[in-house]
């Protein structure tokens, strides 16, 4: 790896690290996952340290914001989570679909609407019911939900399919999690036709951006939905075949209640309804997805898991590669540029974790 220990910190980069502007435009607002981090930062942290044609890594990219950022800045990405369903929304955030498909799915939406009486009764998926996925949901919106699922197949591409289900997933959320008062079943099915409008605009934003430039040739961007500790090129050489010459990534954070893979319902119960929505399966709990929980052990886990996986993450980049993660403090910023050079994690705050890097990349 090149020293970069001497690297200035651009103004632009510092402001967009201090940012407070909620997430916003192209296809940003399709799902509120959690600890999403800005993607004014992103940007900026990706047109400063590349340029356009370079590759871009987050191995912890939960809902994608790296990917997307780097999508319409002209880089390749490639990112990866531990959670099938943050890939399955990173994927379908960064999947730009044509205009043709969105008249087939505004098309689509009007007919089922029609089709959506409550009176009917609903196709009870077994599987998921007996698994659990569906405890404590709201009756009329559980039946709501599935019978928009099972309209799915009169769609006919499985991209159309995917945008679907995610605004079904981020109709779900609205109407479920952190709620006081549940919607009607007639609410949610109007929130979901507003909710594929909002798609439409922000895939529309995207699709614009990538016609007028680069060439008619849109960066390569890679989805994966494994641990970080199983990054390989193997995985994606044959798409793009330069190593990343930057890592931006939020990881998880030690010590911190963040629920990636549930929905919270009335402050009480959580559920898996996620997964349902988005047809994986799940079956691990809160520890998997933040590395460990918050007994001393669990810490423990914690780092050996996070030292491990920058250790593979280091193997797989250029030789001048930046890596600037997102400060791990709280709100609290501080320098949010790191750099893994000859002397190790330069410019940042030290954390028992990026002491943990630097032995790992000099020992
Ligand atoms: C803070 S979130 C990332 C949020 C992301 N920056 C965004 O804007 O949406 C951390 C992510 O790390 C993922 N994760 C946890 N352990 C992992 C591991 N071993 N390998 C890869 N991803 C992991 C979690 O599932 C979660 O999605």
């Amino acid at each position: 790896m090149a020293d970069n220990s001497n690297i200035e910190l651009p103004e632009t980069l510092l402001n967009a690290v201090l940012s407070k502007s909620p997430s916003q435009g192209f296809t940003h607002t399709f799902y509120k996952y959690p600890a999403r981090f800005s993607p004014e930062f992103a940007r900026t942290a990706i047109q400063t340290f590349t340029k356009p044609g370079d590759v871009v890594l987050d191995p912890f990219m939960g809902s994608g914001t790296t990917l997307i950022e780097a999508l319409v800045s002209g880089r390749h990405a490639i990112g990866s989570d531990i959670s099938r369903l943050a890939s399955f929304i990173a994927r379908v955030k960064t999947t730009i679909l044509t205009s043709a498909d969105r008249d087939v799915i505004e098309k689509w939406v009007q007919e089922i609407q029609l089709r959506l009486p409550l009176t009917q009764s609903s196709m009870h998926p077994n599987q998921w019911v007996k698994e659990g996925y569906q405890k404590d949901i709201p009756r009329p919106l559980r039946k709501t939900i599935e019978y928009i699922l099972c309209e799915l197949d009169t769609l006919p591409r499985q991209e159309q399919r995917k945008l679907v289900r995610c605004a079904i997933l981020r109709t779900g959320q609205w109407a479920i999690d952190c709620t006081s008062t549940f919607p009607s079943a007639a609410e949610f099915r109007i929130k979901f036709a507003e909710t594929l409008q909002e798609y439409f605009r922000g895939l529309s934003e995207v699709q614009e951006i990538i016609e007028a430039n680069f060439n008619g040739q849109p960066p390569k961007i890679i989805c994966l939905a494994i641990p970080a500790l199983e990054l390989n090129p193997a995985l994606w050489e044959t798409q793009i075949c330069q190593k990343p010459s930057l890592v931006v990534t939020s990881p998880p954070y030690p010590s911190v209640h963040v629920l990636y893979h549930r929905w919270q319902i009335k402050g009480r119960k959580e559920s898996a309804a996620p997964f349902w929505i988005v047809d994986e399966l799940d079956g691990h709990g809160a520890s998997y997805y933040t590395m460990g929980s918050r007994t001393p052990t669990g810490l423990n886990n914690y780092f050996k898991s996070i030292q491990d996986s920058f250790i593979q993450i280091h193997k797989l980049l250029a030789e001048d590669a930046v890596v600037p993660p997102w400060d791990w403090t709280a709100g609290k910023v501080k320098t949010s540029v790191y750099t893994i050079g000859k002397k190790g994690v330069q410019n940042g705050t030290t954390t028992e974790i990026y002491s943990g890097v630097q032995s790992a990349c000099c020992p």
